[in-house]
């Protein structure tokens, strides 16, 4: 699948100071250099940022492989609805390195963080986009572009190659971390041809938000930062903190959507899923259920038809403990129906909802295109019977 040349956020955003033009000399007060690092994707064509650091970005004084990614799936893939309880998962207390993977393909991987400490380090992936759904905690993602506050419900998507630390404010914390191998954009069709999101989108660049305070660390001691490359971890010693940008400028850097600023579509009869979507990716989707009234026909069902979607797994991954077609699930559940099955509303559930006036699920759903993998960690907090819940009792 191509690349779409469209990712990120097309508002351009500065916090600092900057030159009156690029690439020129901009000194500081003792009237050495600044020094300006270009950080953005696809070479020098896609979306980027130029930053001004106080010191060199590339001072690297050692580097170290920590471990490979191999991630593993069971032994033979299982075609069967799927119901794991993500609540019964133990995870090491770093928020990047205890990341347990769940379910995965080439193109997205979906795992879970339940960080408990903050890492003394800062990190980099530069293979993937990052899209972490906070399921519960508040904090601050800080990167080289700024202080980005986060709190439940957020979506923060941190594109590749941004170095950042998650800094942990009140917990529990939980994260639902979505790895995308293309770059994560919003839908196309909520975008005019200028890029901005237009008024039939149900979020508006004024619900996005940015890298908001910028903290200058003139710091010279040795500082580790942590790359994911090519399914690999490294540590490089970098010869001073990284933080040390005294400005940036341009259309790359992390920001922050709320599920709960996203605006439900409502209709008079069933809308379906596409109308939820929040963000897109190469080879998957994310959609965001939320707190809604139903349809208004007084004959109108709400709960969803059964569906047979040939070429696309789909993962819901339920924010509270309500999902109106669902049953049997909690906080913290994620439901896999593999593409080939047809899945929909379980026995009872259709005839509920007609009549209903509204309902309070939250839920992110991400659909690929392609079969995903169970890992193995997985498997052991899985319900066995969920596939059999569709059974009159
Ligand atoms: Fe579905």
């Amino acid at each position: 699948m191509g690349r779409s040349p469209e990712s990120n956020l097309p508002i351009y955003h500065s916090l600092g100071r900057v030159p009156r033009k690029r690439h020129v000399a901009f000194r500081k007060d003792d009237g050495s250099l600044h020094y300006e690092e270009l950080v953005g994707n696809q070479g020098f064509t896609g979306p980027s940022s130029l930053l001004y650091h106080l010191r060199l970005p590339t001072a690297v004084k050692a580097v170290r492989p920590i471990r490979g990614l191999g991630w593993v799936a069971e032994p033979e893939r299982v075609v069967r609805h799927r119901h794991f309880r993500t609540s019964g998962l133990t995870t090491g207390p770093s928020a990047v390195l205890d990341r347990v993977p769940l379910l995965f393909n080439s193109e997205v991987a979906l795992s879970m963080a339940r960080p408990r400490k903050e890492d003394p380090f800062h990190y980099r992936n530069g293979q993937g986009d990052e899209v972490v759904y906070v399921v519960e905690g508040r904090g601050v993602l800080e990167s080289s572009f700024g202080e980005l506050d986060y709190q439940a419900g957020d979506y923060v998507v941190v594109p590749r190659g941004v170095l950042h630390r998650w800094r942990l404010a009140e917990g529990p914390f939980r994260f639902l971390v979505i790895e995308s191998a293309g770059p994560v954009r919003t839908p196309k069709r909520y975008r005019n041809e200028h890029g901005q999101l237009t008024e039939m989108a149900p979020f508006s660049e004024r619900d996005v938000r940015r890298p908001s305070r910028l903290v200058v660390h003139d710091d010279p001691r040795d500082h580790a930062v942590v790359v994911k490359s090519g399914n690999r971890l490294v540590e490089m010693t970098l010869a001073h903190h990284p933080f040390d940008v005294v400005g940036w400028d341009g259309f790359y850097y992390p920001w922050a959507i709320s599920i709960h600023d996203f605006e439900a579509r409502v209709g008079r009869v069933h809308l379906p899923p596409p109308v939820h979507q929040v963000f897109e990716g190469d080879g998957f989707v994310v959609c965001s259920f939320v707190p809604r009234p139903y349809d208004f026909d007084p004959q109108a069902v709400p709960a969803p038809y059964s569906h047979q979607n040939v070429m696309s797994d789909e993962v819901l991954f339920y924010a509270n403990s309500e999902f109106m077609s669902r049953r049997g699930i909690e906080f913290g559940s994620i439901t896999l129906h593999p593409d080939g099955l047809p899945h929909g509303p379980q026995p009872g559930r259709t005839e509920e909802s007609i009549g209903a006036r509204e309902t309070n699920e939250l839920a992110v759903m991400v659909d690929t295109f392609r079969p995903l993998l169970v890992s193995r960690d997985a498997t052991g907090i899985e319900d066995p019977g969920y596939h059999l819940s569709w059974l009159e009792a």
